[in-house]
């Protein structure tokens, strides 16, 4: 009874959102995956389609969810292990595939020591849980991920601890630093690596020699910590992303095995005792079940994959068909954000333009997002593209084809 009285509360709270353009869209539903074949990549398919759909917003950057390797380590684990941990890690859930994963984790981003999580939404929270107090002062990008915005609400930091620079704004961060008072004891300056939405990147080697100059006037100094979701495993000569780009290596890294890697689940990676706090007090990692351990398998032979020479020749196709699609669309004159990174947003500054144009790919079997107002401000409406290693020259110049074919103008 009660929850018909809630309902009706929600429909009315639904249709707002509707109203102001904030809905979500009713959900696609893929049905299969069809290998590559010949001149083209992947295609998927979708529940009450006939066509096939080439994905141009899939986070695998490295295309390794359907990778055989990987599908066998998962299935090895399952058979050794089963199919669910059965509690949390400290109630007997931890299993060797958890311990593995992390120690190849920690190796791979060349830190002391690691933690994994479900994802890496409950790796910012964890995190959070675990470093923040009273006289934490938190310092970010104003275009930081949701999950580090709500990471900082659930650790329960006031809004006197916490500073935002603008996007990328050095002088401003410099600005928050000077802010920050001599009550405070532990300042932590966190910021994504890539700028999922716009496929830039933060200036870490600038941002680690201007928090340096701070250090010292703090109890225990300026912590820095990358998200670096969207950059590890897509980009840099060895898939270690913004750090190996820009240049320097923050005091935590968190990343997700859900993107580049294409399996799920998160990490921090850090010192050896900030990753034994982490067991001791991150809630998201100590009071729910860990990954099961086919996730873990196959995120562990996904680290070794982008290792080997598969994987470089996966990250080399991965930057020469992002290369071709960056130049197509310069050549076609149609706005993007500068980057070597595999997101390439392409500004078309209008709603309606930007709506028609993601029908107009659909209708060709080309998945993209698109960003209207008011989830982006006017004026910065754009689609989102993501390349990946599977895709073929031929199904970039199939994009760049069907996107010159729009209706709309789009050019610069
Ligand atoms: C910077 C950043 N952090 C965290 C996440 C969430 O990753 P996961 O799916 O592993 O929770 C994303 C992905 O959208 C992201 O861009």
């Amino acid at each position: 009874m009660a929850l018909a009285q809630l309902d009706k509360t929600l429909q009315q709270e639904i249709l707002a959102l509707q109203r102001e353009g904030r809905a979500k869209p009713p959900e696609r539903v893929i049905t299969g995956y069809l290998p590559p074949e010949g001149e083209r990549g992947p295609r998927y398919t979708l529940q009450g389609e006939k066509k096939a759909f080439l994905r141009m917003n899939s986070n695998s950057y490295l295309s390794l969810s359907n990778h055989p390797q990987l599908i066998a380590a998962a299935d090895t684990a399952t058979h050794r292990c089963g199919v669910g941990p059965g509690a949390v890690r400290f109630i007997d859930g931890t299993f060797i595939y958890h311990q593995e994963l992390e120690q190849r984790v920690a190796q791979f981003v060349d830190k002391p020591a690691a933690k994994i999580f479900n994802s890496a939404y409950t790796a910012n929270c964890g995190l959070a849980l675990t470093i923040s107090s009273k006289t934490t002062h938190w310092i970010g990008d104003q275009l930081n991920h949701n999950s580090i915005i709500r990471a900082m609400r659930i650790a329960g930091v006031p809004s006197a601890n916490k500073g935002i620079y603008g996007h990328n704004d050095m002088d401003e961060l410099r600005r928050c630093l000077d802010a920050v008072g001599p009550e405070i004891d532990r300042v932590v300056v966190i910021f994504d690596g890539i700028f999922s939405m716009r496929g830039d990147y933060a200036p870490i080697d600038t941002i680690l020699s201007i928090t340096g100059e701070y250090s010292g006037k703090f109890r225990d100094g300026v912590i820095t910590v990358v998200d670096d979701s969207h950059g590890i495993g897509a980009y840099g000569a060895a898939g270690r992303g913004t750090v190996e780009y820009s240049g320097g290596s923050p005091d935590i890294i968190i990343g997700t095995f859900g993107k580049a890697f294409g399996v799920n689940g998160g990490f921090i990676a850090a010192s050896t005792t900030l990753i034994e706090m982490v067991r001791q007090k991150a809630d998201t990692y100590i009071y729910t079940n860990p990954l099961s351990v086919a996730d873990c398998a196959a995120a562990t032979k996904a680290l070794d994959i982008c290792d080997s020479q598969e994987g470089q020749a996966l990250l080399q196709n991965l930057k020469q068909r992002t290369q071709q699609f960056r130049r197509g669309l310069e050549q076609s004159g149609i706005e993007s954000i500068a980057g070597p990174h595999p997101v390439v947003p392409v500004m078309v500054r209008d709603t309606a333009k930007t709506r028609a144009l993601v029908n107009h790919l659909y209708a060709n079997g080309i998945l993209v997002v698109g960003l209207t107002f008011p989830v982006v401000p006017r004026g910065d409406e754009s689609m989102r593209f993501q390349i990946n290693a599977a895709h073929t020259p031929a199904d970039i110049d199939y994009v760049l084809e069907v996107l010159a074919k729009g209706t709309v103008t789009i050019k610069k």
